[in-house]
């Protein structure tokens, strides 16, 4: 038995037609702004699905509210299923006074959750944060099977070493080679990229990401690959967190641009329902 957040809501027909069943949630506000919600009915064991992009605290809120609703009902075993966790990017104390907030977000989950499931995690060591069983999903299968056939006999790349094992789960689905950029960052807007060590010359390419904001990563890379002589370039990330003309811009620097629906977007053309389905 599923409920589904307003941070859910394009997945829920998806949910239904690969049969999935949905419990009614009344989710709005009360005038001065504090969220208002009631579930209609209940189940022994209960899935919320809630992904918690933009106003990130709005759907945490909601994740929280809607599991006391439940317990409030008497349900024994809560799962909850994230898409997108917001704060999972704040995962270390880079000044001091900062608190490690992918842990608050995880040990606040954890106090109405049993067990936390979540896509393509920026940093997956930090799932230990959640005391209960907390699953990492991997969204290789969809993203293979969306950019097999256009590949052909391509390579698959990450923008920087910590992705790699992201190019590799998709390559190996594949059969095809797969390697990583050498990325430095320089400040949050401004990244130096060398190049790969695999030649690409006409070759076509697709560059995995978990995440895509300013677009900065993938159009440096992108470009590069086109001065090795690449054929076509792709892209594809799991969190279209795209800030203000990224997929525009990235649009307008590849052959095609394509992530999953963790996140609802214009190019969120990959969906993860079928992995959440799984569970
Ligand atoms: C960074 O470590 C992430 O994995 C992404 O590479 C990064 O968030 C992408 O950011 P942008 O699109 O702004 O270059």
């Amino acid at each position: 038995m599923f409920v589904v957040g307003s941070g859910a809501r394009h997945l829920e027909d998806e949910i239904k037609a690969l049969g999935g069943e949905v419990l009614d949630a009344e989710i709005k506000r009360f005038p001065d702004g504090e969220k208002y919600v009631r579930i209609m009915g209940s189940s022994k064991d209960v899935t919320v699905v809630q992904s918690t992009f933009a106003p990130q605290d709005e759907h945490l809120i909601e994740l929280i509210l809607m599991a006391d609703a439940l317990r409030e009902r008497g349900v024994q075993k809560l799962r909850a299923v994230v898409p997108y966790l917001a704060y999972s990017r704040q995962d270390r104390v880079t000044k001091d006074g900062e608190p490690v907030s992918v842990r608050a977000v995880m040990r606040t989950l954890a106090v109405y959750y049993d067990e936390l499931y979540v896509l393509d995690l920026h940093n997956p060591e930090t799932l230990r944060f959640f005391p209960g069983k907390a699953v990492n999903l991997s969204p290789a299968r969809a993203i293979a099977e969306y950019f097999g056939e256009k590949l052909g006999e391509g390579v698959v790349l990450a923008p920087d070493k910590g992705a790699l094992m992201r190019a590799k789960a998709v390559a190996e689905r594949l059969g095809l080679e797969y390697s990583h950029f050498h990325k430095v960052r320089i400040s949050p807007t401004e990244v130096q990229m060398k190049p790969v060590d695999v030649d690409v010359r006409g070759k076509n390419v697709l560059i995995v990401d978990d995440i895509i904001s300013t677009g900065g990563t993938m159009i440096r890379a992108a470009n590069l690959l086109r001065d090795m002589g690449a054929e076509k370039v792709f892209v594809a990330a799991t969190h279209g967190v795209f800030a203000e003309g990224a997929i525009e811009k990235v649009s307008n620097a590849v052959d095609e641009l394509a992530v999953t629906n963790t996140i609802p977007t214009p190019v969120s053309k990959i969906s993860v329902v079928p992995e959440i389905l799984k569970l």
